[in-house]
């Protein structure tokens, strides 16, 4: 059998990684070994983006990278269609596996049934029901598409079950980022929080003279839908609402994406943050810091999908800033860690009083256990009649 796995940004990484490890434990003990390679259509190609995980969580190199980088959506998934296309005719492989929900899911998914190979979905099934998400969009067609649907929880089986998808095709396996946290968590555990800001703090001149390297008690943050930092009427507010009533309490970490960066340089509000001692703003983080990171935060206020799961087996208090999510699974209402805050700014006070002393509730649901690579490979090996 023949494999080709697909990543493209960030969260592809901490998926696709057990899986690779999987097949290549199944290789050691099968005679009949998997054929497996590797594509990055290089959607995101900065090395604190992509190349810093692929050394933390020992993926091997890409057999093939597209090169597609930054651009449009069009221009992203039409570039990926057109490159994939190649590599597809050329490899024939019996199965694509794509992972997630960026634009490198979707291109490829589509390419790849185009020619009729095979498609398998990890992750499959999520739904925030928010169609102007870019990725509902890629969760959309990359689920109607797929002849396999491996889903992280049994809401997401429904939720596909609702759209028509026939059973057999639905195999609900569990959440794959999980192995990822579960097999790094005592690296992460060792790492001093001190260190990983001194490491990445983004104003490197000023950091003999910053109090932000022995801080034990702060609250995280991450930041990046277009959503939320795209127009200056909602970024301002939110980034006014940190400085003046959390920064002011309560440092405040935050791993700046280049997106966010860029937008923050734009409306002018870089240099305030930049300025205020309690704003701890530091590069692109890798795996194990991120994870530390979590570990030990008070709170966390995040519109990444990933984090509100990482945060809900770990048990950190977490202020969703979005008004959907296509994780439900992760809410308090569901047992999870996270709540829904959008960006009104009432929303987020509130919550932010109510939570910051959270005590951490730690909830793992069923089959986030650091075993579904392993129920992945064996259903697709199953399926591959
Ligand atoms: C993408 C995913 C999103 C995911 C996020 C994680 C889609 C539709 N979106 O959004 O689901 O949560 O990744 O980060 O696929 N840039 C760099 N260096 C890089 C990559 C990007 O500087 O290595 C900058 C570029 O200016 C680029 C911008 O970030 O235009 C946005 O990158 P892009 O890949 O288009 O989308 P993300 O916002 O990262």
């Amino acid at each position: 059998m023949k494999i080709i796995s697909v990543v493209g940004a960030r969260p592809n990484f901490m998926k696709i990684a057990p899986f690779i490890q999987e097949i290549n434990h199944y290789n050691q003990s099968n005679q009949e070994a998997i054929t497996h390679l590797l594509v990055h259509t290089g959607q995101h190609y900065d090395d604190r983006m992509s190349k810093a995980f692929f050394e933390a969580l020992n993926i091997p190199k890409a057999d093939i990278n597209l090169g597609i980088g930054s651009g449009t959506h069009a221009e992203q998934v039409g570039n990926t269609m057109i490159a994939f296309e190649k590599v597809l005719k050329e490899e024939k492989p019996d199965w694509v596996i794509v992972v997630g929900d960026v634009n490198a899911t979707l291109a490829c998914s589509v390419t790849a049934k185009k020619l009729h190979v095979k498609v398998c979905h990890i992750e499959a099934g999520l739904r925030s029901g928010d169609i102007k998400m870019p990725e509902e969009i890629n969760r959309l067609v990359t689920d109607r598409l797929s002849d396999l649907l491996l889903t992280p929880d049994l809401l997401s089986s429904e939720n596909l079950r609702k759209e028509g998808v026939s059973d057999e095709k639905i195999v609900f396996v569990g959440n794959i980022m999980i192995d990822t946290l579960e097999a790094n968590r005592d690296k992460a555990k060792q790492l001093l929080v001190s260190q990983i800001i001194e490491e990445n703090f983004i104003d490197k001149q000023s950091i003999q003279n910053s109090n932000a390297l022995n801080k034990s008690s702060f609250a995280l943050m991450t930041m990046h839908r277009p959503s939320n930092v795209d127009l200056k009427e909602i970024l301002t507010p939110i980034i006014r609402f940190l400085l003046d009533e959390v920064a002011i309490e309560i440092p405040l970490i935050w791993p700046i994406h280049p997106r966010t960066q860029k937008q923050l340089k734009l409306f002018g509000l870089w240099e305030e943050v930049m300025k205020h001692e309690q704003f701890i703003l530091l590069h692109p983080i890798g795996y194990h810091q991120m994870l530390r990171l979590n570990m030990g935060a008070k709170l966390i206020l995040t519109d990444s999908g990933g984090l509100q799961e990482e945060s809900t087996v770990l048990g950190t208090p977490c202020l969703t800033l979005r008004w959907n999510t296509e994780r439900p699974i992760t809410l308090k209402k569901h047992g999870g860690a996270s709540v829904l805050v959008g960006n009104n700014i009432n929303q987020i006070r509130q919550e932010y009083i109510s939570t910051i002393n959270h005590p951490r509730k730690p909830k793992r649901p069923e089959f986030w256990d650091g075993k579904t690579a392993k129920r992945s490979l064996d259903t697709i090996l199953k399926h591959n009649t």
